[in-house]
């Protein structure tokens, strides 16, 4: 269960699993049915945190001079000019806020696109979306924590390419945890994308859940099982 694939590269071929040790603990209590609503949300944005680390540790970087108390030294700094991070909503607002608290000068974005439920294939419904001015030319850490058939991020990387001129090479996707079926759907239609995860679980269910997954992600993080 959940084990990073040795070869991850089958899968996708941008793919970058977060090697945080730290990860196990906190996913197995995500994942236990009985945690509480409040409970889930403590661990929920441990987690966050840490993937939005290692998302932003994707983008650009130069290596720079620096003096510490004690001397110079050699550093890495970010060599962006503007990040807009973008949150698919519900879900993807709880990663927005931890990569907000690491990038508090980020822009940001929302898209609000829900899966249908009530079809057998769960196709995704786009309501609304609002980006900020010149968004073509910023870098993009897309927000969700899901990534279960894939229908959600296409649509909203759909959205964002066609509506407002975003690049496919300048965004990377930011998702706790995924499956091979979304993985597969993302690299046919954009294996150019980063996805940065924190772990690969095995498959999806009838239902097209994430198994073992951890139930519906929004409905446990907002209480409103
Ligand atoms: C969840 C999740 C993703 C999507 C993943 O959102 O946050 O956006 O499902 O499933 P997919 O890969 O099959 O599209 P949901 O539509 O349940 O809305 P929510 O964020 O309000 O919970
Ligand atoms: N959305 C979720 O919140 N969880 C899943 O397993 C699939 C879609």
């Amino acid at each position: 269960m959940s084990a990073p694939s040795k070869n991850t590269s089958s899968l996708h071929p941008n793919l970058v699993v977060g090697p945080s040790k730290a990860y196990s603990t906190i996913f197995t209590e995500m994942r236990k049915a009985d945690n509480s609503p409040i409970v889930f949300a403590s661990y929920a944005r441990r987690a966050m945190r840490l993937l939005a680390e290692d998302a932003i540790a994707e983008l650009p970087t130069k290596q720079t001079q620096i003096i510490t108390p004690c001397g110079p030294t050699a550093g890495t700094e970010l060599a962006v000019d503007k990040i807009c991070a973008i949150s698919i909503i519900r879900a993807g607002d709880s990663l927005l806020q931890a990569v907000l608290e690491c990038l508090p000068e980020a822009h940001v974005g929302k898209i609000l696109i829900q899966r249908n439920e009530a079809s057998e294939e769960k196709e995704p419904i786009l309501y609304y979306s609002k980006m900020p001015p010149n968004v073509e030319n910023m870098h993009i850490l897309l927000c969700d924590p899901m990534l279960a058939t894939g229908g959600s991020a296409l649509c909203a990387i759909q959205t964002l390419r066609e509506e407002y001129g975003i690049k496919a090479e300048n965004i990377i996707f930011a998702n706790m945890i995924c499956c091979p079926e979304g993985l597969k759907a993302m690299a046919d239609a954009h294996p150019e994308i980063k996805i940065v995860t924190a772990c690969i679980d095995e498959k999806l269910n009838e239902e097209k859940y994430i198994v073992p997954g951890l139930g519906d992600y929004g409905d446990r993080f907002f209480n409103t099982v």
